[in-house]
């Protein structure tokens, strides 16, 4: 029975309707009974027009280091697989293949792992990316994963979106020059963040901090973008006439004639010896494109960690926001969802679970590891637990000024318990053990 049949019913009946009716949940035989009953029935006490929830706790089926061989079984449902079988990707995939028999109704793929996504090969390091191509329900967000040999250079460059930046490993050089003139150099270390507003020319260069350069996650906060497609130093030197350029720069043709007849993109570099930058008759940028958020204390929540950065923090950072979370073993990200936000996710270490709600009794459960991308659009309920057995780390980005969600047990701890009770058919003790402070990351859950 669909939610409108549902509400007409209930306005016609006018009975005691305080459950709507999920859409495909009960049998639509079963709906109509309880609905008929409550309807000659004044109960004071909540009335449910629909069967109860099943106690199963759906526990995750197996993991990536049990040996069992996958099989798409859960309980009573489904079958052994005859045909081939992928048994690696089915063993990363236990939601997938065995699904929680709280999934229902159709939900856009929210996974990729960067390991499927094309890689592009240069001498000196490569790039991956993941744009809609990749995953079409990720229209705001695009994200590359860029390493770089120590010394190499991603070259001066720029491009129509803002690129935002978290590096994973070793030090990068970033150098930039703004739209008055005003120049940036920084060296940006594990953990720690860059921005470059839309349009602002950059660089990108691996230290030899570390022997073995540097690695980093990039964000565009534009779905359609594609790493592809930006507009390089060389690439435009080459498809400009030789005159002109000699004109340009005030200078003899010949003086140019060393330059590359292509774009280099990713090349090996020698690697810089300071970070400070050509002096500047215009000054410097007055808010500087990178942030040591490793610095950053996070807060502690009885499950984990969290920190944040926005532009309450990193002020350049208008179109990018970052929470980064840790989970302990048996802990979960709490129930959640942003309000006005897509969440774009990337998993850093350990193993995690989300189940994401699209509304209409739609659910989708999928697991993450190391490497892996998630996504889940703006009010779309999530959740992610740690379902293995060490620390969960990862980052939800958005592509937006200030981070913000909206916790479920904070919203119900502040509503009339009444009002709850009515939903839910909750105890009394149960609704007031509900915490008013967002927990964020809750601890294991208590011994039942
Ligand atoms: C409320 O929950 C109890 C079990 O805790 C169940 O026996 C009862 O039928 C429920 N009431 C309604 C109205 O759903
Ligand atoms: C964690 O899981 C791995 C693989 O299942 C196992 O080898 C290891 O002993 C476990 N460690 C702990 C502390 O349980
Ligand atoms: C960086 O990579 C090296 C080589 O794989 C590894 O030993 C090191 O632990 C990594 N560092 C971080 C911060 O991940
Ligand atoms: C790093 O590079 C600089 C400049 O090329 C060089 O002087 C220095 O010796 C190098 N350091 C290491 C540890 O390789
Ligand atoms: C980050 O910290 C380093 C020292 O660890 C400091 O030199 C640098 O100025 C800081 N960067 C920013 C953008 O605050
Ligand atoms: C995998 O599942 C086993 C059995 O439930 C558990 O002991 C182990 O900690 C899990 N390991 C990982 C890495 O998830
Ligand atoms: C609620 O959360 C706050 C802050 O996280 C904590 O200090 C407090 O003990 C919690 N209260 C209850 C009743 O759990």
């Amino acid at each position: 029975m669909n939610k409108l049949l549902t509400s007409v019913l209930c306005a016609i009946l006018i009975s005691s309707c305080t459950w709507a009716a999920p859409a495909g949940a009960p049998s639509s035989a079963e709906g109509q009974a309880s609905l008929a009953s409550s309807s000659t029935v004044s109960a004071p006490e909540p009335s449910s027009t629909v069967p109860l929830a099943s106690d199963d706790p759906n526990d995750i089926a197996w993991n990536v280091t049990t040996t069992i061989d996958p099989e798409p079984i859960r309980g009573q449902l489904g079958a052994t697989i005859l045909g081939p079988q992928n048994v690696e990707i089915d063993r990363q995939n236990p939601d997938l293949v065995a699904p929680p028999t709280t999934d229902a109704g159709s939900v856009p793929n929210n996974k990729w792992p960067f390991g499927l996504s094309h890689n592009r090969l240069q001498t000196g390091g490569w790039a991956r990316q993941q744009n809609v191509q990749q995953m079409p329900i990720a229209t705001s967000m695009a994200g590359v994963d860029m390493r770089l040999e120590a010394g190499a250079i991603r070259e001066l460059h720029w491009h129509q979106t803002a690129e935002w930046a978290y590096v994973l490993n070793g030090t990068t050089q970033i150098t930039s020059v703004d739209q008055l003139g005003r120049n940036f150099v920084a060296n940006v270390g594990p953990g720690d963040l860059w921005y470059f507003p839309p349009g602002i020319p950059h660089s990108l260069q691996a230290t030899n901090d570390s022997e073995d350069g540097s690695e980093f996650l990039l964000i565009f906060p534009n779905g359609q973008f594609s790493e592809d497609n930006t507009f390089l130093l060389t690439d435009w030197l080459a498809h400009v006439p030789k005159e002109v350029i000699a004109r340009n720069f005030q200078t003899t043709i010949d003086a140019f004639d060393g330059i590359p007849g292509q774009q280099l993109y990713i090349f090996p570099g020698t690697p810089p010896t300071s970070d400070v930058p050509v002096e500047d008759p215009q000054g410097q940028v007055p808010l500087p494109f990178a942030f040591n958020f490793s610095q950053l204390p996070a807060t502690q929540y009885s499950g984990g960690t969290a920190k944040i950065a926005d532009s309450t923090t990193f002020q350049i950072s208008t179109q990018v926001a970052v929470a980064e979370i840790t989970v302990e073993p048996g802990a979960m990200r709490e129930l959640h969802w942003h309000p006005t936000q897509d969440e774009w996710g990337f998993y850093i270490e350990g193993f995690g679970r989300m189940t994401l709600f699209a509304a209409s009794g739609n659910a989708q459960t999928v697991d993450f590891e190391p490497g892996d991308i998630s996504f889940a659009p703006a009010g779309f309920g999530h959740y992610v637990e740690n379902i293995g057995n060490t620390t969960l780390r990862f980052l939800e980005i958005f592509n937006t000024d200030v981070f913000q969600d909206v916790g479920l047990a904070q919203w119900l701890a502040l509503t009339p318990p009444e009002l709850v009770k009515e939903h839910l058919n909750l105890s009394d003790d149960t609704i007031a053990s509900f915490n008013k402070t967002k927990q964020v990351v809750v601890g294991p859950k208590a011994s039942s």
